[in-house]
């Protein structure tokens, strides 16, 4: 069941998203060689709880710790360490669930590190209009499967896969609620949406072949060929007459106003 949030519920997750939205602008100029994954994980939980607020997925199902830290061919799940240190070239996704007052939110930004490549930029770059060609679909009476194809459709022109291992989902009092979003699927198939749900997009992202194997630690999701993998995801709420995106930074924001 699709459960319908009240203005109020959805004035938490607003709550919720702005502290995610205050990671990023820190993380951007933060990232750079020589940190290590663990160091994020540390600064992303002194963040949240400066802004009240804790991460849901320190305990989920035993997560060790704040943060999935991801990077390169791994796609999501990535357990922070001390010993993962960050070079030139990588790229670093940070997956991040936050609560405060019981309501949560949850998003990705893929980070490159300090001087990269044409190659890590592309993908980056496309991740993330998945996202965006996604989400234009969204309106009262639209269905599900627009978005997911619009997802699909985006990734594949551009030569890249689907990661088909891992999907978005509904997302409240609960990291995960109906319905589950894959990241393919028919224009026209699955629920209609309706104002007041609240919901995560989250494209995965391959520059290789579909296909994932999860590492010896029975979290880390990586790409069997070794190539690079991206994540981007945002909170959104259906509106009466679209959507609303819970999770961007301030700059983000700002950004959009100009696109
Ligand atoms: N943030 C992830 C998602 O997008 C889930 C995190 S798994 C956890 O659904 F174990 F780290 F919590
Ligand atoms: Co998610």
């Amino acid at each position: 069941m699709i459960i319908i949030k009240s203005p109020r519920e959805i004035l938490l997750m607003k709550e919720s998203g702005r502290i995610l939205g205050e990671i990023w602008d820190f993380l951007k100029d933060y990232i750079q060689p020589g940190i290590s994954t663990l160091d994020i994980s540390h600064q992303v939980e002194r963040i949240m709880k400066e802004n009240g607020g804790v991460s849901a997925e320190k305990g989920y199902g035993g997560y060790p710790e704040a943060a999935c830290v991801s990077v390169n061919e791994q796609l999501v799940h990535g357990i922070p360490s001390a010993k993962k240190i960050l070079k030139d070239g990588d790229i670093v996704s940070v997956d991040l669930v936050v609560v405060k007052n019981g309501y949560m939110a949850d998003a990705c930004r893929t980070f490159p590190v300090g001087i990269y490549g044409e190659r890590q930029k592309r993908l980056i770059e496309v991740t993330e209009q998945c996202f965006w060609n996604g989400v234009a679909k969204i309106k009262p009476g639209a269905h599900l499967g627009d978005v997911q194809h619009e997802i699909q459709k985006t990734a594949e022109s551009q030569g890249y896969s689907v990661a088909r291992e891992y999907t978005g989902h509904g997302i409240g009092t609960h990291m995960h609620e109906d319905p589950y979003i894959p990241n393919y699927g028919e224009a026209g198939s699955g629920p209609m949406l309706r104002e007041g749900m609240t919901l995560c997009f989250e494209p995965m992202i391959m520059e290789g072949k579909p296909g994932l194997r999860v590492m010896k630690d029975g979290w880390t999701a990586v790409s069997k060929d070794g190539k690079l993998t991206c994540h981007y995801e945002n909170t959104v709420v259906v509106t009466k007459d679209g959507y609303e995106v819970l999770t961007l930074s301030p700059s983000e924001t700002e950004r959009r106003k100009l696109i």
